[in-house]
């Protein structure tokens, strides 16, 4: 389906991001100091670039495993009903888990997907998002820890896209459409 024609205003910096992640990457060390049975899993598509700068902070023997839930395809809303796309690839019986996700927005995502962790029996299970938009909340759900909390915007860039595309900006954009000049 053809896009309407936008443009992206920054929102917040790669310099920033770079800050956060690194005071965030401080916070999951001190909470995960005393185990080397961590599995840090990224959920795709989004959290790919989080999650490559996340772990290289941590300075913790870590597993990275992934899992896609079905989120928005190529549109603005989210379907609600989250499915599995792609499972883990090893076990996490007994292991402490971190769950690492883009955005919670409507929190379906990630209450769904840590319903369906929990019931492996891991250790610890924890949640991190880059992005927490609470305005849009539709299911009782915190993360345990967030980089950034942000109006009810549409955003891109650093891993999160619109129609698959802006994944590669190191910065996060707010989409703005413009007129169609024709
Ligand atoms: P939730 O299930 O509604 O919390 O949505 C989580 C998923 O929706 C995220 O992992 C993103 O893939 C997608 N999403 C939510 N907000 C945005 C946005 O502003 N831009 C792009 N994707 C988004």
């Amino acid at each position: 389906m053809p896009q309407k024609p936008y443009v992206i205003d920054e929102m917040i910096s790669a310099k920033a991001i770079a800050a956060r992640v690194e005071g965030l990457a401080k916070d999951i060390r001190a909470e995960f100091a005393d185990t080397d049975k961590l599995v840090v899993v990224g959920l795709l598509r989004g959290s790919f670039v989080f999650i490559a700068d996340l772990v290289r902070e941590l300075d913790l023997p870590v597993e990275v495993d992934f899992l896609e839930a079905s989120s928005y395809g190529d549109g603005m809303e989210s379907s609600r009903e989250v499915r599995i796309l792609k499972d883990l690839r090893g076990k996490i019986e007994g292991r402490d888990v971190l769950v690492v996700e883009d955005i919670v927005d409507t929190g379906h995502t990630l209450s769904h997907v840590s319903d369906y962790l929990s019931t492996r029996h891991p250790g610890r299970l924890r949640t991190i998002a880059l992005l927490d938009k609470p305005a849009r909340r539709e299911v009782d759900f915190k993360a345990d820890w967030t980089g950034f909390e942000i109006p009810d915007e549409f955003v891109v860039g650093y891993g999160i896209d619109y129609a698959q595309r802006n994944r590669n900006l190191p910065f996060i954009g707010k989409v703005r459409f413009v007129d169609d000049p024709a």
